[in-house]
Formats: C-alpha cells, structure tokens, sequence
C-alpha cells in the first residue's frame, strides 16, 4: 500500500472531488485515512490565499507557499508517524507548475530552482495522480465559479500543464485522463493505492 498520495492538476480538472471520494472508500474499507490540502487551512494558508487574491509579486507568494508546505510537512509526518495513510490536495508540484509558470520570465530555470529550494523540506510522495485536461475543458468546468483568481485563466493554465507534463517523468507520478468519469477516477486510484505495486 502506499501511504502518502498528492493529487495534482490544473484548476478544474476536478482532483478535489475525485480526492473526497477516494477518501470515502478508503474509509469504507477500513483504512486509516486523513485527508489534508495547500495552501493549508492556517494562519500560515491563509497568508498564500492573501497573495494569490491579491496577485502579489511572484517570489513572494512562492516563498509563501513554500513556507506553507514546510509547517504542513511536520504535520503530514505525525499523521504518517502515527499509520494514517496521507491524501493531500495539492502539494510541492503544485508550486513547481504554477510558480515555474509564474517565474519564466524572471528566471532562467525556475522549476529547477523551486525544487532546488524545498528539496531539503519536503517527503516525496509514495504516488501523485495528475489529473490531465485541456486548459479550455477545465476553464469551462469552473467559469460559472464566482470569484476566479488571475490563475484562472486558459492561457495561464496552459503554461501550468506544460509543467506538470513535464514534471511528471518522475517516477512517483500517474497521469490520469481527467475527462473520465468521476467513478473510473476514484476506482483507478483506490486500486493504485491500495496495491502493493512500487512507483
Ligand atoms: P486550491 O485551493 O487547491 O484551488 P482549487 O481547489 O481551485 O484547485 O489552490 C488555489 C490556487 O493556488 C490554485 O490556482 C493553485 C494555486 N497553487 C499554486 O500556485 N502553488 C502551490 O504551491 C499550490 C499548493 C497552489
């Protein structure tokens, strides 16, 4: 089995709802489960959610989310320490993709220095689903949503799943095609979990 899962993809590619219901059935086949997300639900989250509203300068919202990631790495390990199997929504590649984006044109290789900077912060998860859409199907899922935030945006989102592609050659990934329905989704990651199979 494997113990510490992120789910990751582009706004609207709908891993939140398939990560809830993953969550169920585990939860129906007994297993210890805790769900979790970034940015955080803290003072620390809240501090990433007043940078991404806000459209705060780049750097500072990826040092933000990274700081994030760092309280809520202490928290993930308890939770692993004490046998829970780990579900996060969103984690470390969500930075790499969209703070990558962010960053292209201020640096010359930005996920390389993303990842150079939380490399010693951070667990590499046992398995993490991408859930892979085009950027003009996601914006059409969450167009009706009230407030969109600037990364909201097909162009931007674009940039985004290039990243997460690319990022998704380690070994720990999945790629999961998002247009599925929601039921195959959460069959294909509960079964993934729960098998014994290394990444
Ligand atoms: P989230 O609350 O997961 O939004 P949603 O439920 O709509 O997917 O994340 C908020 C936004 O923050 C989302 O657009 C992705 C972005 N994000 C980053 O840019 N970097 C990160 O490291 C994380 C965790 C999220």
């Amino acid at each position: 089995m494997k113990h510490f899962i992120t789910f990751e993809g582009i706004d609207g590619s709908g891993k939140t709802t398939v990560m809830h219901l993953v969550y169920q059935e585990l939860l129906k086949k007994g297993v210890k489960v805790q769900v979790t997300c970034e940015p955080t639900d803290t003072w620390m989250g809240d501090c990433v959610k007043k940078c991404i509203k806000n459209d705060v300068d780049p750097f500072v919202t990826a040092f933000t989310f990274i700081a994030d990631r760092f309280l809520h790495v202490k928290e993930i390990k308890k939770w692993l320490d004490q046998g829970y199997l780990v579900l996060c929504d969103r984690y470390a590649e969500s930075t790499y993709a969209y703070q990558g984006a962010q960053l292209r044109d201020h640096l010359e290789d930005p996920i390389h220095w993303l990842q150079d900077l939380s490399k010693d912060h951070i667990l590499i998860p046992d398995r993490t689903f991408l859930f892979d859409i085009d950027p003009d199907i996601a914006m059409n899922r969450i167009k009706h949503r009230d407030e969109l935030i600037s990364f909201e945006k097909a162009s931007f989102l674009t940039k985004v799943q290039k990243n997460y592609l690319e990022l998704a050659v380690s070994d720990h990934f999945q790629i999961l095609d998002a247009t599925q329905s929601i039921e195959t989704l959460t069959h294909i990651c509960v079964e993934d979990i729960l098998s014994s199979e290394c990444c």
